[in-house]
């Protein structure tokens, strides 16, 4: 393993609550049915394809459309305005640390066009080699998927790069795209990845890179670390 690519929201910082609750709130206000299960799925999705989730197929005029991703996105703003370094994920950053240390490349990459704002709030931007968000993602001429774009800014081929993801989506997309995935969270969803942690609490950086070592194929089996 030569570099490592974590997401932000869920990963790095406690954002996606935040997500989360912008869209609950949405979703009361449009009359659109939101339980844990719509929750998880939303989890990784950009904007755009969150509200396709929570709109389950119903058509709406794209000018609606664009005016409830800009509600959605102005609800996630006032609530980022009051994160500060008490908002980063335990774990996340001493592991971005102790991997540099290691003389491991660090990028970010996150489907989040506002993910360089949250980094900067959190306090953890300046520890990344690179930072990959959703406007980048975008932007791409080569129209490759963000975690490549962050593998390739820090020079580090995808099947020597590990994937750090919160969410079942993001985690299924690194594995398809040859990469290793350490998972954050729920095991049950988190199938695709190479090694669940509940959380990067502790998480030492030596014995990591030991393990997914051992796990050469992003596809080896999985192992839970309960903690
Ligand atoms: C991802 C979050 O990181 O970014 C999703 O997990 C969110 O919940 C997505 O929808 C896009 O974020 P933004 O800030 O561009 O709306
Ligand atoms: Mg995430």
């Amino acid at each position: 393993v030569d570099g490592f690519v974590f997401d932000v929201d869920g990963v790095i910082a406690d954002t996606a609550r935040l997500h989360l609750a912008a869209w609950r709130r949405i979703a009361e206000e449009e009359g659109l049915s939101f339980d844990e299960r719509v929750a998880g799925e939303l989890r990784g999705l950009s904007r755009e394809a969150s509200l396709r989730r929570l709109l389950d197929g119903r058509q709406i005029p794209p000018e609606e459309f664009a005016e409830i991703t800009r509600r959605k996105n102005a609800y996630y703003l006032a609530a980022v305005e009051s994160l500060g370094a008490c908002d980063a994920l335990p774990g996340a950053e001493k592991l971005v640390r102790d991997l540099a240390r290691l003389g491991i490349r660090c990028a970010a990459a996150s489907a989040s066009r506002n993910a360089r704002a949250v980094l900067e709030r959190v306090g953890v931007r300046g520890l990344l080699e690179a930072v990959i968000d959703g406007n980048d993602e975008a932007a791409s001429k080569t129209g490759l998927h963000r975690f490549l774009l962050a593998a390739a800014a820090v020079g580090v081929e995808p099947g020597r790069c590990v994937v750090v993801e919160d969410s079942a989506a993001g985690a299924a997309t690194a594995r398809s795209l040859g990469m290793r995935v350490v998972g954050v969270g729920d095991p049950a969803a988190l199938c695709a990845a190479t090694l669940v942690f509940e959380s990067l609490r502790g998480v030492d950086a030596r014995i990591l890179l030991k393990w997914l070592g051992a796990a050469r194929s992003p596809s080896a089996s999985l192992t839970t670390i309960r903690q």
